[in-house]
């Protein structure tokens, strides 16, 4: 064996070993090239631990506890009222609007025409306005994320911070009569999007922030025994496994109760939480529950938990799935 080759060897499995030293959480993906590209740098970044914390901080102060009026306010930027997350719902708004001020613009410099110029200035005001919208719902959002997403989720919105500042500058130049230079800037701006899109994307696509974590669980259609009912013990939340999907059962004076077990927001178990005049809320984030039918009390949550059908045969609880996610 060469040399260099041999060197080259030892290099590999020093860097492994690093590796094995880190948790999983600490390792970015090793492939593709970009995805590792991303995950490298944004895990050198530690100084956006640094500014996240105090951030994190302030935004989580400032929605409080459940029931008190600042977390209604979060309820409505997370998404919960409508069962959907509103941020992506308000990023349509900038990227589409954004493009439209691109195409406008290259139409502008081949025909300088006051109409085009008047039209692409009018899109990158609208983009202005739905870029406030999604800011205020994506830091809504991020207030709950940790670890490594949340460095991603916080490079997300820097940038886009940048791509704001970008923008109105642009703006102001256009209006100043320098359009040529304002259109540079807007179209700079354009490109930084697309990049902080795909940050944005990989966070929902690749790491499951925002999507339903009960989505892809089954469960039975027909009733199917899961404990005996002796053991469940009133106003105790007890976590069992309905065919292939945990549940959490509560059991107040003749009723039983069961909806899916993990939380949808991010898949904490809700057998662990705590229950509290029927709602139970999730240990994590403080997503709570009706336990009677499985809907969102208060956010982060925004899709409800699965219901089942409860009947209780021969000493058993059995359940049956009644809805999909
Ligand atoms: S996992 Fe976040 S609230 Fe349940």
């Amino acid at each position: 064996m060469s040399g260099e080759k041999e060197k080259s060897m030892v290099l590999k499995g020093m860097e492994e070993a690093e590796d094995a030293d880190k948790k999983w959480e600490e390792n970015p993906p090793s492939s593709p090239p970009l995805r590792h590209i991303i995950g490298e740098i944004v895990a050198s970044q530690s100084w956006l631990d640094t500014l996240a914390g105090p951030i994190q901080n302030w935004l989580c102060s400032l929605y409080g506890e459940p029931g008190q009026t600042g977390r209604k306010i979060k309820d409505l930027l997370n998404g919960t009222w409508m069962g959907h997350a509103l941020h992506p719902v308000l990023t349509d708004i900038p990227t589409g609007t954004w493009t439209a001020t691109l195409l406008l613009d290259l139409v502008w410099l081949a025909e300088e025409h006051e109409d085009i110029a008047r039209d692409s200035d009018l899109t990158l005001v609208l983009g202005l306005l739905g870029a406030l919208g999604s800011a205020v719902t994506g830091a809504t959002d991020w207030s709950d994320l940790e670890g490594a997403n949340r460095r991603l989720g916080l490079m997300h919105g820097l940038l886009n911070g940048g791509i704001v500042v970008l923008n109105t500058t642009s703006l102001l130049m256009r209006k100043l009569g320098q359009r040529r230079a304002g259109v540079t800037l807007s179209s700079i701006a354009y490109g930084v999007l697309l990049f902080s899109a795909y940050l944005g994307g990989d966070l929902v696509f690749a790491k499951g922030i925002g999507v339903n974590h009960e989505a892809f669980e089954g469960g039975p259609d027909t009733f199917t025994p899961v404990m005996n009912v002796e053991d469940l013990v009133e106003g105790k939340l007890t976590r069992a496994n309905a065919g292939s999907i945990p549940v959490v059962l509560l059991k107040q004076g003749n009723t039983i109760y069961a909806i899916g077990d993990i939380c949808t927001h991010m898949g904490c178990s809700l057998a662990e939480g705590k229950v509290e005049d029927g709602v139970v809320q999730c240990p994590c984030h403080g997503s709570r529950f009706r336990m009677s039918d499985g809907s969102v009390v208060t956010s982060p949550a925004v899709y409800a938990e699965p219901r089942f059908a409860v009947q209780v045969r021969n000493g058993k609880i059995e359940l049956r799935r009644l809805d999909q996610a």
